[in-house]
């Protein structure tokens, strides 16, 4: 019998591609999302590409009883916890909604996980917790220092999925910070579609390149990088799906817990991205230089070597 994954937030960007490669890998998948950031048409997608059809329940991770209903009527044998809010200038205006959430929200999760004794875990971390240490090259022994509410509360999570151990011995987690995730399915079925104007770079200039949106502004030229702009590790969203499936591995061979990076250990810039992007789809990007955005750093990318030495994992 295949091995059950409850996907938290598994119709969302990431998730759905994670959800894909499970399925493909004989997983069968239980999907919880309250559908506030991802739409009910990719569970169909997710059909067409993988021909099988994950279980589907709408619903919040901050629902407990929702959640004991779930662990007492599916045998779960690990949870992916994707679900989560994470806007970074959202973050700033509204601190409780987000604390609430990601923070409250993975509590009674994990509260749950623990009284139905399912003890494997992987949860999505992201390289914004390291903030700005002064260097590009971040390795998992950075000091964290995260910049945004968005960021903290993911290092708050970070804290008390390392703190369940001591409650649960058997209890084994895999951490993975994310660096910039970008890309899509090669069937473009699913992708990433946020709601309202898109504040990440790859999805702002996909609709300058439709013509949804009329140009890009570029957030600064005068960073210490050699065009100027700023640099980023942009990981294939693909790629990052099979991490997921690496660290699944990884922790059925019973050797422990880990968190590590999951980058390519590039980082191009804004103008790179933009002339890539003009060269796959042929269409012209127009862009402005504005200023700089607040909190933005100017070169972040990731030493990945931890997770291809505990997961056997690389972009
Ligand atoms: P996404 O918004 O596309 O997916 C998150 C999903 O979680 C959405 O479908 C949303 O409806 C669902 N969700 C949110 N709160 C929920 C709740 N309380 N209960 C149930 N479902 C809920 O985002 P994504 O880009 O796929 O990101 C997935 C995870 O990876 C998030 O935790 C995010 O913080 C983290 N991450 C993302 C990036 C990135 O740049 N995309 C980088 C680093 C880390
Ligand atoms: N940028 C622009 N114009 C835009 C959007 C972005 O010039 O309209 C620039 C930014 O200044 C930055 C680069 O493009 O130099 C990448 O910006 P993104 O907003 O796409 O990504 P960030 O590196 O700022 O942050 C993203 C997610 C965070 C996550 C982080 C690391 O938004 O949640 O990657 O994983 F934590």
């Amino acid at each position: 019998m295949s091995k059950k994954i409850l996907v938290t937030g598994g119709t969302g960007y990431i998730g759905s591609h994670t959800v894909v490669q499970l399925l493909n890998n004989d997983y069968s998948v239980l999907i919880l999302d309250n559908l506030s950031n991802s739409k009910k048409e990719v569970l169909n997608r997710i059909k067409q590409i993988s021909g099988k059809s994950p279980e589907f329940i709408q619903g919040d991770i901050l629902d407990s009883d929702l959640l004991r209903k779930i662990f007492s009527e599916n045998k779960i044998d690990a949870v992916i916890h994707f679900a989560g809010l994470k806007a970074v200038g959202e973050s700033e205006t509204e601190p409780l909604k987000y604390y609430k959430n990601n923070v409250s929200g993975s509590i009674c999760l994990f509260e749950e996980m623990l009284q139905a004794n399912v003890t494997k875990l992987i949860f999505s971390s992201s390289a914004t917790v390291y903030g700005d240490p002064g260097y590009a090259k971040c390795a998992e022994n950075t000091p964290l220092n995260p910049q945004s509410n968005y960021g903290n509360t993911k290092k708050v999570i970070e804290e008390i999925i390392t703190a369940i151990p001591g409650a649960q011995k058997d209890f084994r987690f895999g951490i993975l910070r994310y660096f910039n995730p970008v890309g899509a399915n090669p069937s473009g079925l699913i992708g990433e579609d946020p709601n309202g104007i898109p504040n990440n770079l790859v999805p702002y200039i996909s609709q300058v390149a439709s013509g949804k949106l009329s140009k890009l502004n570029v957030w600064g030229n005068d960073y210490p990088t050699p065009d100027g702009t700023g640099k980023r590790d942009y990981i294939h969203v693909e790629d990052l799906a099979a991490g997921h499936l690496a660290a699944l591995k990884k922790l059925d061979q019973n050797d422990g817990s880990f968190t590590v990076n999951i980058g390519t250990g590039n980082s191009y810039s804004v103008l790179e991205v933009i002339k890539a992007f003009e060269k796959a789809s042929g269409k012209k990007i127009e862009f402005q230089i504005g200023p700089r955005r607040s909190g933005d750093v100017a070169e972040c990318y990731a030493d990945p070597s931890l997770a291809k030495e505990i997961l056997g994992w690389s972009a």
